[in-house]
């Protein structure tokens, strides 16, 4: 069997797969708090995701031997993770400061400055992408700004999952998939870019080395084998950054192929056999970063607040769903999302910007503010949930608009996350990219994908390609409705005024 760890934003799964079929043999999930303590600003504790991780790996290893799996088959580990955080560690190893996570934005000046210092054509050339308040180097530079004594004090930076991997295993390692969203690394060549560290003044010793996603990074100490029950010795393989991750566990290794995903974030991923970068506009709305397979790239447009979007709706005006889920046991989201299908498509005229955490594609304002506009006294709960559905995806044809003008090859879109678990969200997506969706068996998402990898470190496969070929399967498809097209495709134009005429006051 192999285990595929997820450090996603909202919390960790731990999920045990079956190496012949991937099929789910076991799995766990754990949450933990995410702080906003300024608007626009995103953090958590390493500590929580650490306490998590071991917690969700107890309880899917205890999941699996109540079925007489035991630990001891579990050939490997693969870490998929949130992208971007920056973890810093002083010289005692210890965590500096809380972790300034991917939905952060408050490094807008940095971003600047990055652009100014090296030019934007150049960093471009260096790194493939341009600073974005997204990526971690803005992030790390805030902190040299406004917090010089911890700063001073730092000597390694780490993403999320790769902090766990040093816990797992003691290895300080940054895994490929997941530097490239540094804006620090070289994506051509899959090595830091020592033009970049001169340029920003970073002392390269601060980065730890980039580790390959299909091989072993390190294997599982005695300490940790007696925390969580794994054994020792257990490789733990380099894994990839969530989206990577989601693209492998669907098996979006091949040109041809891609992916649109719903988490807290939302994306639209395309497999890339080379590096290439959007030109265009004057700056690269989606990203290039490499993939967790060997010599592949894929290009990414981002959303920053999708399953966010949902998730807000039913903390704050589906409480009454909230407290009945606990008595009821039905999911607050479902309750939600089946008011939603009785509005018609276009919500009547009511629509909603998903910027709740500024935007990436295609806007790349860290300042962009969300809503809903258009509301008249026609108008209920069920709307208000409805455009929410749409605006996402509304934002994720912007992503695909973008990606499809690269010229790749885009046969098949398949989908995932937890909002793409939705028939109806799924359904709406499809009419509006206009395309068909499917879905594969990857129902335990990024985890899936890390775990495969695993398979490929551990021998247990002989390539990513091949992991897929053999577990991987097609297991719904969703058409898109001619005729819906048209008010989607209304309301989309009405969508697409609103942030250009919002724009100015959105500050
Ligand atoms: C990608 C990004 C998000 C996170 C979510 O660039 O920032 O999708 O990876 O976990």
């Amino acid at each position: 069997t192999l285990l595929g760890i997820d450090l996603g934003t909202t919390g960790v799964k731990a999920a045990l797969f079956a190496v012949e079929d991937g099929r789910v043999l076991a799995d766990a999930f754990i949450d933990y708090p995410l702080f906003h303590p300024q608007p626009g600003w995103a953090e958590q504790r390493p500590s929580d995701w650490w306490q998590a991780t071991v917690t969700a790996i107890r309880a899917c290893l205890d999941a699996a031997s109540k079925q007489g799996i035991q630990p001891s088959e579990v050939k490997g580990l693969g870490l998929s993770g949130q992208m971007h955080g920056v973890v810093l560690l002083d010289a005692a190893q210890q965590v500096l400061r809380p972790c300034i996570i991917w939905a952060d934005q408050r490094s807008e000046a940095q971003s600047r400055w990055i652009t100014e210092k090296i030019g934007a054509e150049q960093l471009i050339a260096y790194v493939s992408n341009p600073a974005l308040t997204g990526f971690s180097a803005p992030k790390l530079l805030w902190i040299r700004d406004n917090e010089p004594e911890i700063f001073a004090r730092a000597r390694k930076l780490l993403l999320p999952k790769d902090y766990i991997r040093y816990l797992l295993t003691g290895v300080q390692a940054m895994e490929i998939s997941d530097a490239a969203g540094t804006c620090l690394l070289d994506v051509k060549r899959g090595a830091w870019s020592q033009e970049v560290l001169q340029a920003l003044d970073i002392n390269p010793e601060l980065l730890p080395p980039v580790v390959p996603a299909d091989a072993a990074s390190g294997t599982i100490t005695a300490e940790v084998a007696s925390l969580t029950g794994l054994p020792v010795g257990t490789p733990v393989a380099g894994g990839g950054a969530d989206n990577a991750c989601g693209a492998v566990g669907n098996g979006v290794v091949k040109p041809g192929l891609a992916l649109v995903s719903i988490g807290t974030s939302g994306i639209v991923l395309a497999y890339a056999s080379s590096p290439q970068v959007d030109r265009s506009g004057p700056v690269p709305r989606v990203h290039t970063f490499n993939h967790a397979v060997r010599d592949a790239w894929y290009l990414m447009g981002v959303t920053q607040g999708a399953g966010l979007s949902l998730r807000w709706v039913r903390d704050n005006i589906g409480l009454p769903e909230r407290a009945l889920e606990r008595w009821t046991g039905v999911d607050a989201y479902d309750h939600l999302t089946k008011e939603a299908e009785s509005v018609p498509p276009g919500s009547e005229g009511l629509i909603f910007l998903p910027y709740l955490q500024g935007e990436r594609t295609p806007h790349l304002d860290a300042y962009a503010r969300g809503g809903w506009l258009g509301l008249t006294a026609s108008h209920d709960r069920r709307h208000l949930v409805r455009a929410v559905l749409e605006g996402v995806a509304f934002s994720l044809k912007d992503c695909f608009a973008i990606i499809r003008e690269q010229g790749l090859q885009l046969d098949q879109m398949r989908a995932t996350g937890g909002g793409a678990k939705s028939a109806l969200w799924r359904q709406i997506i499809a009419d509006v990219l206009g395309t068909e969706l499917v879905l594969t068996n990857a129902t335990e998402g990024p985890a899936f994908g890390a775990a495969l990898l695993a398979g490929v470190a551990g021998g247990v496969y002989t390539s990513v390609v091949e992991a897929c070929e053999q577990t991987v399967r097609v297991v719904e498809r969703t058409e898109p409705d001619v005729e819906h097209a048209e008010a989607y495709a209304q309301a989309y134009e009405t969508y697409r005024a609103l942030y250009p005429a919002l724009k100015p006051i959105m500050r």
